[in-house]
């Protein structure tokens, strides 16, 4: 984790609010997929407290580490971070928590597949793990929802990956018409073998049915939860959400201890 000051290289406003943020910062990190950072910009009093965003796409070119941000414009530190120009100072800390991890297929005797199912602003956080699954050729099928043709993210990425894209709205108007997660259902009772990993990210509603629908064809989900945070690190407490593990339950920072957490085991 490093807290370093970042320079934005390219900032784009585009559909129904959102924001694209590349920053350079001025070493070289070692990020997965899934993992996020806090970002604000430098100086800037209020708001006070750096907002978490999920890393979109990461490159490093020489000693300096680019990283590309997407995020819905809602309210006082994502409208101070679109007001960002090119060359302006951002306060980074990075990255944070755990990343998916593909060790459950990778471990298998059979070769499993994989199925990513994301919606809305928990688009950016799958975009790294889908590309480091079909680097290792794992086959991966991808499920991408949202209200309306103006709030689908990355379709652009996404669509050069191998890798099967299905696109839903909820208005129909790109895509399937409806919700992802009734896609997925569908898509699940045509397998002739669910030997599939479930991973996904998205509204907690579309999380908790995409984990209940795994579960009933006996897969596994991992599911990147978000959560209000104010330090990002571990200290505040802030962010905690109530996990249930055989018999016992507990509640883990989102932060450290996640933000991916095993599906069957989040309490919704
Ligand atoms: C690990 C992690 C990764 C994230 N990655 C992304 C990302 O890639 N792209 C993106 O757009 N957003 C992402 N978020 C959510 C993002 O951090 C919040 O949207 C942001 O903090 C809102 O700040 P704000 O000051 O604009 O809104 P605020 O003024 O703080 O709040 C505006 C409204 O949004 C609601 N809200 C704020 N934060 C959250 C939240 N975390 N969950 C639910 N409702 C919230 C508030 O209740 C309020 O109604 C992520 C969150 C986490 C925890
Ligand atoms: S945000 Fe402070 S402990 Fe998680």
């Amino acid at each position: 984790m490093k807290e370093i000051i970042a320079i934005v290289q390219e900032i784009n406003l585009f559909g129904n609010g959102y924001c694209r943020l590349k920053l350079s910062v001025p070493t070289i990190l070692d990020i997965n997929a899934g993992q996020f950072a806090m970002l604000k910009p430098a100086r800037l009093f209020e708001p006070l407290l750096r907002r978490a965003m999920a890393f979109y796409q990461v490159k490093v070119i020489n000693n300096t580490t680019f990283v590309d941000f997407i995020f819905h414009i809602l309210g006082r530190g994502t409208q101070a971070l679109a007001e960002l120009r090119p060359g302006d100072q951002v306060e980074f800390l990075g990255p944070l928590g755990k990343s998916f991890s593909i060790a459950p297929i990778q471990k298998q005797d059979q070769v499993l597949r994989a199925l990513i199912v994301a919606g809305g602003v928990g688009t950016p956080a799958v975009l790294i793990l889908a590309q480091e699954l079909c680097l290792k050729r794992v086959e991966t099928y991808i499920f991408l929802g949202a209200r309306s043709k103006d709030d689908l993210i990355g379709i652009d990425d996404f669509s050069l990956l191998p890798a099967k894209l299905t696109i839903t709205t909820d208005d129909g108007s790109v895509g399937e018409k409806g919700f992802v997660t009734e896609s997925l259902e569908k898509f699940l009772e045509m397998q002739e073998q669910n030997n599939f990993v479930v991973y996904t990210c998205g509204p907690e509603i579309m999380m908790k049915r995409t984990s209940e629908i795994a579960t009933s064809f006996g897969l596994k989900t991992y599911a990147s939860l978000e959560a209000r945070m104010a330090c990002g690190f571990g200290v505040c407490v802030g962010c905690v959400v109530e996990i249930q593990q055989s018999n016992d339950f507990s509640y883990q920072r989102v932060c450290v201890e996640g933000p991916i957490f095993e599906g069957s085991e989040v309490v919704w």
